[in-house]
């Protein structure tokens, strides 16, 4: 399976990088092919709301940013892994660019082959989800019809083992 993870957070040696390395490694011995894109490394404004996309563009966004290599990735992805930490209580504002620009090639509907999505999220204090939670579940679960692979944060119990074995079982 094609696994694309969206990485939100800045910080190579934090907690979303741990959950993502703990994923990609139980991923790729399971012979998955994960591709990890650090969004905070790349250029991805926001979006702009001209509609292009839906009129003239036909699927492609007006704007020419590293947007354009996760355009190319979502045509074949079959599970989309959302990772990030919590800032003031929803997923960083470089994930938040890249979903919002999701309006173009995942609405109204997603690729046929885009079939799961998972979310792992790192917080300092626990209970600190029901924004990007509320997120996760209505427009990815609910208003796409992905499958739930998993919805895993830092204050799960055992949260490591707990994203080893979510991936195991892929
Ligand atoms: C700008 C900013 C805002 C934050 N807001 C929150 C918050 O609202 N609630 C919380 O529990 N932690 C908050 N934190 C702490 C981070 O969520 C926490 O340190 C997280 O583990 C960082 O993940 P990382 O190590 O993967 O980068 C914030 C940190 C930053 C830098």
């Amino acid at each position: 399976m094609k696994i694309l993870v969206l990485n939100g957070s800045p910080r190579p040696m934090g907690t979303t990088a741990a959950m993502i390395a703990a994923f990609r490694e139980t991923a790729e011995n399971k012979g998955h092919e994960v591709t990890v894109i650090d969004v905070c490394r790349k250029n991805i404004n926001g979006c702009l709301a001209c509609e292009f996309c839906h009129n003239k563009g036909e699927g492609r966004c007006a704007q020419k940013d590293d947007m354009e290599e996760i355009y190319t990735l979502l045509k074949d992805t079959e599970m989309l892994v959302l990772a990030s930490p919590i800032y003031y209580h929803g997923i960083s504002g470089q994930l938040k660019c890249v979903i919002d620009r999701f309006y173009a090639s995942l609405y109204p509907k997603a690729p046929e082959s885009l079939k799961k999505a998972a979310m792992f999220l790192a917080s300092g204090d626990p209970d600190m989800y029901t924004g990007a939670r509320f997120s996760f579940d209505g427009d990815f679960l609910g208003y796409l019809k992905l499958e739930d692979a998993g919805f895993i944060t830092n204050h799960d119990e055992n949260f490591m083992d707990a994203i080893r074995q979510m991936a195991d079982a892929l």
